[in-house]
């Protein structure tokens, strides 16, 4: 039942401050502003390592993660593509836990890599949406992200969950290894707690200007996304949310990658959005910005209030975000791309929920 919204998409998208906020009251607890224990199968204590495997949207959702783990718990992330994984014949040993994230559960690349781990002995977690499915029945420990069934071929509200149960598994993590203190455990986990309202506020705010934005991007054959820092994996995952449905030739790149080589495509047919909240890298980025101005690129500029008094440049469009805590930034500005890339594929005409060529669950290789 697709209630008031035009697509389950749509739907999917504004459910998310309340999947969201279910989703963390899994992890963490609210009133005491702390953590909640990690399920024993995985001791992240004593670990060496995590291997990070996973496919499409979840895998720049452990992207994410990674930055988290290494950041808070100071525990290396080796990551990959699941199709990539499998075949590496990596060196893993039995103090690395392996995690897998998936939404279906079944995803066959997904699958072969666990069983790969499993058999080289390491202890298996698994982020998946469907308690029920495969992945969650051959792993260790089973962390569910609570986001109720996604329809939507597009992953939106599974995206957010999955980077609110990393986020939370991090912070743990750091306070099992003592890498974040007692101080920081809190005020992460506060952060955590005022995202499902700001994620209302920011949706509801800017969902007129995203629909007459999409009306212009739609006009264009080729859009790069970039960013820098947990907003890199943003970029690759608004650029894969808008070629899925509306078939526009999107890419993602590191901003501090443009140099080496997009920067040659930069013209005024290609618009470049730029991911960029007022954080520790924002400068650099606006440098970024600055080289595709210069090059009479067209910059969609997608920051916060901060980020958008500091930067003088001329954009196409610039959306603003609330200033918000670093760990809660990528769900935030999650918001943003998925209403493009949904608004824009509306204004085409595909067929949303369903994109041609493409399955809500691969079970094949
Ligand atoms: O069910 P899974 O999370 O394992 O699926 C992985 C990918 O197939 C999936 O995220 C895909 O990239 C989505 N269509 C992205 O919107």
């Amino acid at each position: 039942d697709k209630g008031n919204h035009r697509h389950f998409m749509e739907k999917e998208i504004y459910e998310q401050p309340e999947v969201i906020s279910h989703a963390l009251s899994h992890y963490i607890d609210f009133h005491n502003h702390s953590t909640k224990a990690i399920d024993a199968a995985i001791d992240f204590k004593s670990l060496r390592g995590l291997a990070i495997s996973a496919c499409g949207t979840a895998y720049l959702a452990g992207l994410v993660g990674k930055y988290w783990f290494e950041r808070y718990a100071r525990l290396p992330v080796e990551i990959d593509v699941a199709s990539e994984f499998r075949y590496r014949e990596m060196p893993l040993s039995k103090d690395q836990a392996a995690l897998f994230i998936s939404q279906s559960g079944e995803t066959a690349d997904t699958l072969a890599s666990l069983r790969y781990c499993h058999d080289e002995g390491l202890k298996i977690g698994a982020i998946v949406n469907v308690k029920e499915s495969t992945i969650a029945r051959e792993a260790d420990a089973v962390f569910p992200i609570l986001a109720g069934p996604e329809i939507g071929v597009a992953s939106t509200k599974a995206f957010t969950c999955q980077l609110a149960v990393l986020a939370s598994l991090a912070i743990a993590a750091g306070k099992a290894r003592g890498t974040i203190s007692a101080d920081e455990e809190k005020q992460l986990v506060k952060s955590l707690a005022e995202m499902p309202r700001i994620m209302s506020q920011v949706l509801n705010a800017i969902q007129p200007q995203m629909e007459a934005l999409a009306r212009d991007l739609s006009k264009f054959k080729d859009v790069l996304y970039l960013g820098r820092g947990t907003s890199y994996p943003l970029a690759m995952e608004g650029a894969l949310k808008l070629k899925e449905i509306s078939y526009i030739h999107a890419e993602g790149y590191a901003a501090g990658e443009l140099k080496h080589g997009p920067i040659a495509l930069i013209d005024e047919n290609m618009p470049v959005i730029v991911i960029a909240p007022h954080d520790r890298f924002f400068d650099k980025t606006v440098s970024n910005m600055q080289e595709v101005a210069a090059r009479g690129g067209r910059i969609i500029f997608i920051t916060d209030e901060k980020g958008a008094a500091a930067s003088k440049l001329e954009t196409m469009a610039t959306i603003v975000l609330p200033n918000v805590a670093e760990i809660i930034a990528p769900m935030l500005f999650s918001l943003p791309i998925q209403l493009l890339a949904y608004h824009t594929a509306v204004f085409m005409g595909t067929d949303v929920d369903q994109p041609r060529n493409l399955a809500k669950s691969v079970t094949v290789e």
